[in-house]
């Protein structure tokens, strides 16, 4: 049984609150509105928690790759999958209706692939100090991406070191720079992108890495990392060492995949490349 719901019930839609109380049982739930779509990346067309046991989401969206309702699904433990081969699929099918021409087998999975390797971001979380910038450089020249350090892009526009916008404008006011740097560059898929080691603190950055982003986190044991003078929240050992035990659990909890560096750069940046591949 397929059943059809819209905002307004007509033409024999059901409307989205007799779903809820008519077909709480669906099996599979499938978005074809552009709720969610970029730029509306904060839009949900339905809560998916008022269905009892759903098997699978299918949201067609696929700008971003992972929107607001597949993050839900998956928090939920619901498998999801966003439209992207869906529109390679009958991207394909047209062409061979167009061409008369038969498409490869694999070329489906092929296009998709390659899609979706150049949309994705490869988002780097961890301790100040763990190399999120330096493997991050690494990574992108490997992938031909780009590379941003938002960091740096806080810094430039406010014209001012972190050290200074920390001392002059206090913390709140660097995460807010931060949050809207995080959420410009989540939007814009195909990079690298290296965050402060903070920026996993507020939910809505997390939120927004995830839109398109694989979130990685880069492990460095705490014997390796340093306190420095120019990042305020862990300018001494005490800091620092208060810092890892408050964030470790965070990082892993935020992270899709772990990657345990402490040797060489170029130890790590292989090891980083292998766990992408
Ligand atoms: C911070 C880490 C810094 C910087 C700011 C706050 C943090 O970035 O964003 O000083 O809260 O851990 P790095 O992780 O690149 O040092």
């Amino acid at each position: 049984e397929i059943v059809r719901v819209s905002r307004s019930g007509r033409n024999g839609a059901k409307t989205y609150e007799e779903a809820y109380s008519l077909c709480s049982d669906a099996a599979l739930l499938i978005n074809t509105t552009p709720a969610g779509m970029y730029p509306d990346t904060d839009g949900m067309p339905f809560d998916i928690s008022r269905f009892d046991h759903p098997e699978g989401l299918l949201d067609v969206i696929y700008n971003p790759l992972n929107t607001r309702l597949i993050q839900d699904a998956r928090s939920k433990g619901i498998r999801a999958e966003n439209g992207l081969y869906m529109l390679v699929g009958q991207a394909v099918l047209s062409s061979e209706l167009f061409t008369g021409k038969k498409a490869g087998e694999d070329v489906i999975e092929q296009i998709y692939q390659e899609l979706l390797s150049e949309k994705r971001n490869i988002v780097l979380i961890g301790m100040p100090g763990c190399g999120k910038s330096t493997l991050g450089k690494m990574l992108a020249e490997r992938l031909g991406k780009q590379m941003v350090e938002t960091d740096e892009i806080i810094s430039q526009e406010a014209g001012m070191s972190i050290k200074d916008i920390f001392a002059e404008y206090g913390e709140q006011h660097f995460r807010d720079l931060e949050s809207e740097v995080v959420k410009r560059y989540s939007v814009k898929g195909g990079t690298v992108i290296s965050t402060g080691g903070g920026a996993i603190l507020r939910k809505e950055n997390v939120e927004a890495l995830r839109l398109n982003g694989v979130v990685v986190f880069i492990d460095r044991p705490l014997d390796q990392l340093k306190a420095t003078d120019s990042r305020p929240l862990s300018n001494d050992r005490s800091k620092l060492e208060k810092l890892y035990e408050e964030r470790y659990q965070i990082y892993k909890d935020t992270a899709d995949m772990i990657v345990k560096t402490g040797g060489t750069k170029t130890d790590s940046a292989e090891k980083l490349w292998e766990a992408l591949r």
